[in-house]
């Protein structure tokens, strides 16, 4: 591109990597639908509203920074899974992207199942009157704490996830009385096309076990032989914030060649497989995810095809997404604190949040994008980097972005699609306090987990 046909400025295109340069968006004061949930929208006065509150308003009555996650888009993508699936098949929200008591709640009342992964999840799901039977309880190195409250509990599945696991499982439910309800999970050696810390199912990694010289087929051996099992199906999950479904009928394909196998062997039609979460969502303008009645539909025309050439009956599908229902549905409010233009390099914009309820810039080089939210401005654009207020450079929110020039301590900043991993991996780094989510609804708000407090931090430090 040339210098002078640059509309930022010919410094912009100096400090992004060759073939980096995205040029900035026509409007900077539109919010593009893909990453924005489905009721933001700018009012009269160009503040940015979510279910029908200002910001400015939200900001003044919550405090910054602070996740608003809008209530009816949660439900509305909760239907659209259900929906997509039909009635034949289990969709399990994933409750590691974001998990609290009043999200348990919408999910049952929009008739989803509910993964957990850990004890706090299970007594969370537990807590807010999740029916036990619809829960399935995953990891890969569960307690026997963990396993023994969710056999007791009579959770509708275990994911088992290693050889010691099976007969751990086995041994606890058999103490209990109880036939415990299991899947096996299995890596079925694909590359998921996604970051390498969160794809899951290619061989050299913790999760399952692989089909690929036949542990998957020896842990189902071992589990067809304990009482206290009742193997149901099997599990595959292939990583997370993909894009195409080839991935997933890859993994559709081998899971149900092993069904077949089972049958072979044991005589036994294994009812029902699982093919994890995983679709991705839209960061940035420039990602374009699949509707979850497309991943339904390829899923359920793999599946159909390959029972019937291998004259099996079909399995009932469950699908775990976490990201794709809750991610779009939040954005994180931070107020504008320090500005720092750098000659010839970039302008730093400093936020009151950072790298404790955002670590997904850092640790995954994850993209987002941001905009200025309590006002619009005809300000010329300017790229900026929005940083944190942690002591560390790598403290970064969103890379590159641009945003008006004219943006001034005292305003107000949004980043969307924050919904999913940000609040679930928020931490205290530097004692920091991890932000409220507050729901908004029809021009209601209220807090669904409050701000930490510094009495929050010292009723831990026991002196
Ligand atoms: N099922 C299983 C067995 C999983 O391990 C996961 C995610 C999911 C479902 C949900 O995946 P989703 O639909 O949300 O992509 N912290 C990372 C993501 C880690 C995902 C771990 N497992 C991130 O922020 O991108």
């Amino acid at each position: 591109m040339s210098r002078s046909a640059h509309p930022a400025g010919p410094r912009y295109a100096d400090v992004l990597p060759e073939g980096h340069y995205t040029p900035p968006p026509a409007d900077l004061n539109a919010l593009d639908a893909r990453v924005w949930s489905r009721t933001v929208a700018r009012d009269a006065e160009g503040v940015v509203t979510v279910g029908g509150i200002g910001v400015k308003q939200l900001a003044e009555e919550f405090g910054t920074p602070a996740y608003f996650l809008d209530e009816d888009d949660f439900r509305a993508r909760c239907r659209a899974w259900r929906d997509a699936f039909g009635a034949d098949a289990d969709v399990f929200y994933a409750g590691k992207a974001f998990l609290s008591r009043a999200v348990v709640r919408w999910l049952h009342e929009e008739g989803l199942n509910l993964d957990v992964c850990s004890g706090g999840e299970l007594a969370t799901a537990l807590a807010a009157g999740m029916p036990a039977e619809r829960i399935a309880l995953h990891g890969n190195n569960k307690s026997a704490e963990e396993i023994t409250r969710a056999v007791e509990a009579g959770v509708g599945r275990i994911v088992l996830d290693s050889f010691q696991e099976i007969v751990r499982v086995a041994h606890i439910a058999e103490r209990l009385g109880k036939r415990q309800r299991v899947q096996i999970r299995v890596t079925v050696g694909v590359e998921a096309h996604t970051h390498e810390f969160i794809a899951t199912a290619h061989e050299d990694q913790k999760f399952g076990l692989p089909l690929a010289g036949g542990q998957a087929a020896e842990a189902v051996r071992r589990a067809l032989k304990l009482d206290a099992l009742e193997l149901i199906g099997i599990h595959s999950h292939i990583g997370s914030q993909i894009f195409d479904t080839s991935g997933f009928e890859v993994a559709a394909h081998r899971v149900v060649k092993l069904l077949a196998e089972v049958r072979d062997e044991h005589g036994v039609e294994l009812p029902e497989i699982d093919l994890g979460g995983g679709l991705g969502i839209a960061y940035t303008s420039d990602d374009d995810p699949r509707e979850p009645r497309e991943i339904a539909v390829a899923l359920r025309d793999i599946v159909t095809r390959e029972c019937a050439a291998a004259g099996l009956a079909v399995p009932r599908i469950s699908v775990e997404p976490g990201r794709a229902i809750v991610g779009p549905t939040a954005f994180t409010l931070y107020e504008v604190g320090t500005i720092k233009e750098l000659p010839g390099l970039r302008t730093y914009v400093s936020v009151d949040g950072g790298m404790s309820d955002n670590i997904r810039t850092a640790l995954y080089d994850a993209e987002y994008s941001v905009a200025l939210v309590s006002r619009t401005s005809t300000a010329e654009p300017m790229l900026s980097r929005v940083v944190g207020k942690h002591c560390e450079s790598g403290d970064i929110v969103v890379r590159d972005a641009f945003l008006p020039a004219d943006v001034a301590p005292g305003d107000l900043l949004a980043v969307p699609a924050t919904g999913a991993y940000c609040r679930s991996m928020a931490s205290n780094y530097n004692h920091a306090l991890r932000p409220p989510v507050v729901a908004v609804r029809d021009g209601e708000a209220r807090v669904i987990v409050r701000r930490e407090t510094e009495e929050d931090l010292l009723r831990l430090d026991v002196g």
